[in-house]
């Protein structure tokens, strides 16, 4: 008997791509989406709708309400401070490339830009970009041979000249995650802005912003068992009156002549034109709805499957990418394409994912040309991971 997840009930995509006879581990791509978000969704768009902020009809304050309560409630699962910001993206990409800009006016010509070997191109090119444009030094931070960030090392590698320091807590690629704070500290006792990607981190580990004590934190709601299309960018205090506007439109404006303009402060100042508003609302849903299960119970199922998988990989020789300690492993068959195998999983119903996972310097880096990737979330059974290695038999057969 294989573990099986008491949380699966909750996910119609789930059992609909079951009965399609699809086995879905390609969670760290996106996840399948609980029932109660759907409810929310269904249920916004059911009762009326209308713009969010300055209606003067009840419809519209009742959806700025429930807009506006969504902000709220959002924050708190971040563990944010009173006086911190949520702003609304359209995912992590939106929310790194929104502060590459909007943080852009406080470099000069030879100010550094760190990052992390193993960030995703979402949490380098906005920054490379940005040295490119400005002439800043972007120092990419080693990985030891783990695959994980040596944080000693790290923090001796910060100077006078750094200004920005931009990492993410889990790798999609390595599946290590990283303890930051004493990185993001000693950053910050320095003066140097710092933000995380918690893109992968997020759904395995429910953030303290707080704790972690960055000051800015980028997440995207797809893959946290919520919506398409939503993410947010947490901002400190002192972070957010540091960001200079950059998209403009209705909804964002303080004062407008045809030459001139004065602008709202962080967050509306920083979301024009409509929002998102029955994804955010429905965003919400899922995280209060996550908040009301076992998170501990949720962490162990995971792990335990986790092991499984790992142990299923390595005792077929599998190449291991890293040290992967949470929620996926990357790996390649010896003398096998990716590719190859990935299409011959996907035949057997096996959704896995095959490529340089949108981190094409560390894939070159590991002198790999990619790497196969099987993710996991809380609604994956132990007969999931049988399956995959049954299939994962078949198509080694094939192809060594
Ligand atoms: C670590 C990491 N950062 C950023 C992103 C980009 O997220 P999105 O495509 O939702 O903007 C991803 C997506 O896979 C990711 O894994």
């Amino acid at each position: 008997m294989f573990l099986p997840s008491p949380w699966r009930q909750f996910f119609p995509g789930i059992l609909a791509l079951q009965e399609q006879q699809h086995i879905w581990l390609d969670s760290a791509a996106t996840t399948q989406k609980p029932q109660v978000m759907l409810d929310a969704l269904t249920q916004h768009y059911q009762q009326g709708v209308a713009n969010v902020h300055r209606a003067q009809h009840q419809p519209g304050e009742r959806a700025t309400r429930s807009f506006e309560a969504a902000r709220s409630s959002i924050a708190q699962w971040l563990h944010a401070a009173e006086q911190d910001v949520v702003i609304f993206t359209k995912g992590t990409t939106e929310g790194i490339n929104l502060l590459s800009q909007a943080l852009a006016h406080h470099f000069q010509a030879k100010d550094e830009i760190l990052i992390s070997a193993y960030e995703h191109h979402a949490n380098l090119l906005p920054w490379q970009q940005l040295a490119l444009t400005h002439n800043l030094t972007l120092t990419v931070l080693p990985m030891n041979a783990d695959g994980h960030l040596d944080i000693d090392y790290a923090i001796t590698q910060l100077s006078a000249k750094s200004r920005l320091l931009a990492v993410s807590a889990l790798s999609n690629v390595v599946g290590h995650t990283q303890s930051l704070q004493r990185l993001l500290r000693a950053a910050r006792d320095m003066g140097i802005w710092t933000v995380v990607d918690g893109a992968q981190a997020a759904v395995h580990q429910r953030p303290d912003v707080q704790q972690l004590g960055c000051d800015f934190y980028v997440c995207s709601a797809h893959k946290i068992y919520g919506p398409d299309g939503v993410g947010l960018l947490y901002a400190r205090e002192h972070a957010a009156n540091a960001l200079r506007h950059w998209q403009f439109g209705g909804e964002m404006v303080q004062r407008c002549d045809y030459q001139h303009a004065e602008f709202l402060p962080a967050p509306l100042g920083f979301e024009p034109g409509t929002p998102n508003i029955a994804n955010i609302i429905a965003f919400a849903a899922t995280l209060n709805w996550l908040q009301s299960l076992d998170s501990q119970a949720i962490a162990a199922h995971e792990a335990a499957l986790h092991q499984q998988l790992l142990t299923g990989l390595e005792s077929r020789g599998m190449q291991i990418i890293g040290s992967p300690n949470c929620a996926l492993v990357s790996f390649n068959a010896p003398q096998v394409h990716h590719a190859d195998l990935a299409l011959l999983l996907g035949e057997q119903g096996i959704a896995v994912r095959a490529g340089h996972h949108c981190a094409m310097p560390l894939l070159q880096h590991l002198g790999l040309s990619g790497a196969v990737r099987a993710s996991l979330a809380m609604y994956n059974s132990g007969d999931d991971i049988q399956r995959f290695f049954n299939a994962l038999d078949r198509a080694l057969e094939i192809l060594q």
